[in-house]
């Protein structure tokens, strides 16, 4: 499995699904790395509606689901996803997924799904026990594959929990060219280089859940309050202690967000001095993160303000990826011998 980014014009399919807005840590793991891919490669991101099904299919849930459908699209419009050159679709716009994903479905086994290790991760935060999974949440990778190899994408850039789904993928794609013909390629892996960003509160991972994230749909003043209340060196309780600087995440955020690298390495230094407190580096880092967030704003109020602008993007986007996914089902059912009914 290689992380190096793809030749060019290598067709990337990665995506979401839809359980709420997105963070800083989404920003920094995968959002601008697609911005920035989307100029050499054909991008096709994913809103897994279906996907999200797996773990919460209440009839209030999904009406979040729906609601936060277009937030996710949002998010992505603002970071710069720009909907000429990438297609941003709906998944369960496109109705073959489904039927791939039950094709796909023959060519692993369930022990094999049983040894994801991420399923039980999902099971339990979702607070489910074994014994209730449902044949659906096992069956979340082999979804994955289809949606990945319906476009036929080459190149699949996810975080590291995501892993061992691009692997089951390559093993549905090789097992299908095996036993019926060369039809996918064998999507390669793109894993980046910081797959996960620290909490305001220090815990290892940003996540809406821990509350602990910072949007990228916040406004300047929540900014601001959540920078306030960040945790930083516990062991500092005044300003005139030496600080630690590696692991702090007022610090992590400034190497990440805030562009004047000078005035970084002179907090540092002054920090780990006991010669600044926290209050002028959380400030300045505030500052930094409303300037980073400045142009994301724009562009989302941009496209908000025309009303059916996003409906429009992505109802383009799903005919874009349904028309792909009809031409690699013809290959599939050809390839496959399947008969087929005249027209
Ligand atoms: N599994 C991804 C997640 O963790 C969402 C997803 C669904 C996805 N289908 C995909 C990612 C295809 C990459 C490619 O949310």
């Amino acid at each position: 499995m290689t992380t190096t980014p793809p030749s060019k014009r290598g067709r990337i399919l990665t995506g979401d699904r839809p359980t709420g807005r997105l963070h800083l840590g989404h920003y920094v793991g995968s959002l601008s790395n697609r911005v920035r891919m989307q100029d050499q490669h054909e991008c096709f991101f994913i809103v897994a509606d279906w996907h999200t099904l797996t773990t919460r299919n209440a009839k209030d849930e999904i009406a979040r689901i729906a609601d936060n459908v277009r937030q996710t699209v949002l998010d992505y419009l603002s970071v710069g996803i720009d909907p000429e050159k990438s297609t941003i679709f709906l998944q369960s716009g496109v109705k073959d997924t489904a039927e791939l994903n039950l094709l796909f479905e023959m060519l692993t086994t369930v022990s094999r799904l049983e040894r994801v290790p991420s399923l039980k991760d999902m099971a339990k935060a979702a607070d489910m026990e074994e014994d209730v999974m449902p044949f659906g949440l096992l069956g979340y990778p082999v979804l994955q594959a289809a949606d990945i190899l319906l476009p036929r994408a080459t190149h699949v850039p996810v975080g590291k929990d995501n892993e061992s789904h691009v692997e089951v993928t390559r093993e549905i794609a090789r097992r299908f060219n095996f036993q019926y013909g060369e039809v996918f390629p064998v999507p390669e892996l793109v894993v980046g280089d910081v797959p996960s960003l620290i909490g305001t509160d220090g815990q290892a991972k940003m996540s809406k859940s821990l509350n602990n994230a910072i949007m990228l749909s916040d406004d300047e003043k929540t900014v601001n309050e959540k920078v306030r209340g960040m945790f930083t060196d516990p062991n500092r309780v005044r300003a005139d202690i030496p600080g630690r600087v590696e692991g702090n995440p007022v610090f992590i955020y400034h190497d990440a967000f805030n562009p004047n690298v000078e005035e970084i390495n002179d907090f540092k230094e002054r920090y780990r001095q006991g010669k600044v407190g926290d209050v002028p580096v959380k400030n300045s880092l505030a500052k930094a993160l409303n300037n980073f967030l400045d142009p994301l704003r724009e562009r989302r109020a941009k496209y908000e303000a025309q009303p059916s602008l996003v409906e429009d993007i992505l109802v383009a986007g799903t005919m874009r990826a349904s028309e792909e996914g009809r031409k690699t089902m013809e290959l599939v059912r050809e390839a496959m011998g399947m008969y087929q009914l005249p027209r």
